[in-house]
């Protein structure tokens, strides 16, 4: 019997999750993990492609190849549309968004010992801020892909709607809850009335009282905490001699974003930085960034940011190992510097909040509880911006990287009929 599911395809992470008897379950996708890396992995030296924790751990092992991440940030924006070379072939982006989800509904079919046919995809409030066509566009995009992976009936769900459904299996008393899912590449926030009676109406529109979203994510916060932090090293902000000039600041804002470091490697761009090491000021830095383009080593030093970053959720200070970039060089990074780094994008999550409760025409003492989710809510100052407007509400943390899932599957199984 096909088993109908939902699909968190996130930018980071993804999930999938079945409800049985009325309960959601999360796929044991792979060593046991229900969230896996969204990444594939193109070896070139056993030609094959690899998905999720696999694709990580080739790519960790040093493995000849190429690393895909990030490419739901891709869906809306016209790189979609192009082409990218992985050896001798050229692939679609569509064909590798499908191929992902491919491997997730062959992955959960092999767990779930059913065909999975029927999915709920999550989708964030806004796949391109401010503009409603790309919007539309990335959905379809993404619906597209869906099907192209085998997937028979397709439908969409907000992340922070589902992410309300998973919090609902546990209110004892209805109330107003604020819903914040704070992922790799979103933050997106729900408004809904929930409660124990409501949970089983078929029509839950009325009690959805507003959603909003913003593109800010934990990517954007690996790429200013690097630009703020290592960047400097490799001659970001770098005096050229002649014209008072500086050092392009592209190379390092793509050097800070998983999707676009592979340009950085093509030769054309390489010449042109070493082109530049006769005027520059500071000639050992570039140095260093042609080092780390030579040895490909882009996204393993946004990796060890990236860690940093979330070592710092749990403490105040931490080091980022730069010895094999800098001789010796471990370089201290403190929480008020990730603060500071990443402000615009804290200012930005406290504004959509406060937009949302205006527009629901609710004030702060109308919300009951707050309930975070996703990798990026274990950031000390990302839950203040959250909470700073509706300071009363209780604060309740949910399965950060499990509860869209578990609400999408809960949605699945009442629109196409669960047992
Ligand atoms: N403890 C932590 N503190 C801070 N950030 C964290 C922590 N754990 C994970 N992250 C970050 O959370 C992000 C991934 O979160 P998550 O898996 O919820 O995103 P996603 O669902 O893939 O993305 P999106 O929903 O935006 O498409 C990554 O940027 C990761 O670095
Ligand atoms: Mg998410």
């Amino acid at each position: 019997m096909p088993r109908p599911c939902g699909i968190d395809f996130g930018t980071s992470n993804s999930s999938v999750g079945v409800a049985r008897g009325g309960r959601a379950t999360l796929l044991p996708l792979q060593d046991g993990a229900s969230s896996v890396p969204t990444a594939l992995f193109f070896s070139f030296e056993d030609d094959t492609t690899t998905f999720g924790r696999e694709a990580m751990d080739r790519y960790r092992m040093g493995e000849g190849g190429r690393l895909l991440r990030s490419i739901k940030t891709l869906l809306g924006t016209s790189l979609f549309e192009e082409m990218t070379q992985v050896r001798s072939r050229r692939y679609h982006f569509s064909e590798i968004v499908s191929s992902f989800l491919a491997f997730l509904r062959t992955t959960g079919e092999a767990c779930e010992s059913a065909p999975l046919e029927d999915v709920v995809l999550g989708r964030p409030v806004f796949f391109v801020d401010d503009d409603e066509t790309a919007d539309r566009t990335a959905q379809q995009q993404l619906e597209a892909a869906a099907h192209a992976a085998g997937f028979r009936s397709i439908s969409f769900q907000l992340e922070p709607i589902a992410a309300a459904l998973d919090y609902e299996q546990t209110v004892a008393k209805e109330e107003i809850a604020l819903v914040a899912d704070i992922g790799g590449g979103t933050s997106d926030f729900s408004l809904v009335r929930v409660g124990p009676l409501l949970k089983g109406k078929a029509d839950r529109r009325g009690d959805i009282l507003g959603a909003n979203g913003v593109r800010v994510g934990g990517t954007d916060f690996d790429r200013q905490l690097s630009t703020a932090t290592l960047m400097p090293f490799l001659g970001r902000n770098s005096r050229l001699k002649t014209k008072g000039l500086e050092t392009p600041a592209w190379y390092y804002s793509d050097l800070g974003t998983w999707h676009r470091i592979n340009s950085l490697y093509e030769r054309k761009v390489v010449t042109e930085i070493r082109g530049l090491l006769r005027d520059s000021a500071e000639p050992e830095k570039i140095e260093r960034l042609l080092s780390v383009l030579d040895l490909r080593k882009g996204h393993e030093l946004l990796g060890r940011v990236e860690q940093a970053k979330i070592a710092l959720s749990g403490e105040t200070e931490t080091r980022i190992d730069l010895a094999d970039v800098v001789a010796g060089l471990q370089l201290p990074v403190a929480r008020t510097e990730l603060e500071t780094a990443i402000s615009a994008g804290l200012q930005r999550i406290e504004a959509r909040v406060a937009a949302l409760l205006v527009d629901a025409g609710l004030a702060a003492s109308d919300v009951g509880t707050v309930f975070i989710t996703g990798g990026s809510s274990g950031i000390p100052a990302v839950r203040t911006a959250i909470t700073r407007g509706v300071p009363e509400a209780r604060v309740i943390a949910g399965d950060a990287f499990g509860s869209v899932a578990t609400g999408l599957a809960l949605d699945a199984a009442r629109r196409y009929g669960g047992t």
